[in-house]
């Protein structure tokens, strides 16, 4: 199933691997660098079928960090549009993860420890949050935003949601997981409000949903749109699957295509809970394979919502697994992929999907047979 197309609404994705939004903290004002068309065209030279960009910031203060990419500029837009034509022009299906980072914005990357930003740095700016509640201590308190604020943010998401769609990307997902903006509204560990926007899980859910509605309304009718949630977000009084389930099907009723099903970020640390026994993961380092597929599971289940997994999805056959026992649809990989870029056509290889090498790019492929060829000559010399 791996290797099989799926067709959502009028695109096809080739196959069901997916490159995860990938932060690379290496853009210029927003504007993406050579570094984004090396990197994501590398994907594509690699086939997957879906490949996304990172977060990508919808207003300046959405950006995680000050070197983060943005689609809030026209410029920004045509500077990443070589990436999109080279990722089509394998044969792959080009998307764009659109973000607001909230409260976690105006940080450093994590390759300088993730903290944030000293308020007296040039590049630091003010945060924006539902509530005026720092992510955990050393943090800056963020701005609690108002309504209008917020309806501000809402018509950010689809103006560049429409900016994607002018440069040619296929695919939009929006980012409502990690203690990010979106998921910091649905989180009662984070919104405290005691408007529409807070309260209750109709109330928590509402900027979510006014989010998925405006840019489905802008995002064209025959192209496919997901939402990254954060399925589970402990502790206990946290975002439950419970809660991910009534998301979803409100998500699908919005016009949703798929649910990304991430976990964790709201307290700073991702993935809170282990999958299936519910205990607290200890140690950064403490993630079983396919440790959150059962909550893409549950929600495609329970939801009747299309999902994909992500997280230690490392070996085809694992992928393989997942989807043909009916828990997810696509399978994202993240570090995996970063490690082997090629690693759909090595899972073709392993799989017996691709015996002829016929997937490479036509660049490689006639080599990488002829490779076959000389390897199977060699192995057969020394029987
Ligand atoms: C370097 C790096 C950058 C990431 N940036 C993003 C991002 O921009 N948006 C997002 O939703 N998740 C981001 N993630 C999470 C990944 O998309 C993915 O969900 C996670 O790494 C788990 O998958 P894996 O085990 O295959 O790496 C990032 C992860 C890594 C390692």
């Amino acid at each position: 199933m791996l290797f099989t197309p799926l067709q959502l609404r009028g695109v096809t994705l080739p196959n069901r691997i997916v490159v995860s939004p990938l932060c690379m903290y290496s853009s210029k004002d927003g504007l993406a660098t050579d570094w984004q068309f090396a990197h994501l065209s590398t994907f594509a030279r690699g086939k997957a079928g879906l490949v996304f960009t990172e977060a990508t910031a919808v207003e300046p203060r959405g950006r995680i960090t000050p070197a983060c990419l943005g689609i809030w500029t026209d410029e920004q837009a045509e500077a990443i549009k070589p990436t999109v034509r080279f990722i089509e022009e394998m044969g792959c299906v080009p998307g764009m993860q659109i973000a607001h980072a909230g409260r976690k914005g105006s940080a450093n990357p994590p390759f300088k420890g993730g903290t944030p930003l000293a308020p007296e740095d040039a590049d630091a700016w003010e945060t924006v949050a539902p509530s005026a509640e720092p992510v955990g201590e050393g943090w800056p308190v963020p701005q609690a935003l108002d309504t209008q604020e917020i309806a501000q943010i809402v018509e950010d998401f689809a103006v560049a949601a429409q900016r994607a769609h002018t440069v040619g990307f296929k695919v939009l997902e929006i980012h409502g997981a990690h203690g990010y903006l979106i998921q910091s509204f649905l989180s009662p560990l984070s919104n405290t409000r005691n408007d529409a926007y807070g309260g209750d899980i109709q109330g928590r859910m509402r900027f979510a949903l006014e989010v998925a509605k405006a840019t489905r309304a802008v995002w064209p009718e025959d192209l496919p749109l997901f939402f990254r949630i954060s399925a589970v977000d402990g502790p206990a009084d946290g975002w439950s699957i419970e809660d991910s389930v009534i998301l979803a099907k409100e998500l699908a009723a919005c016009g949703v295509d798929v649910v990304d099903c991430s976990a964790g970020g709201v307290r700073g640390a991702p993935a809170f809970r282990a999958s299936d026994s519910g205990a607290p993961l200890k140690a950064g380092a403490e993630r079983p394979p396919g440790f959150q597929v059962p909550y893409a599971d549950r929600v495609r289940k329970e939801a009747g919502v299309k999902t994909m997994a992500v997280g230690v999805i490392i070996d085809p056959q694992q992928a393989e697994d997942i989807l043909q026992d009916g828990r997810a649809d696509l399978v994202a990989l993240g570090r995996e992929i970063m490690y082997n870029p090629f690693w759909p056509l090595h899972a073709a290889q392993a799989l017996g999907a691709d015996p002829e090498s016929e997937m490479w790019p036509r660049q490689y492929a006639w080599a990488v047979k002829r490779r076959g060829e000389i390897a199977a000559y060699n192995a057969s010399q020394h029987r």
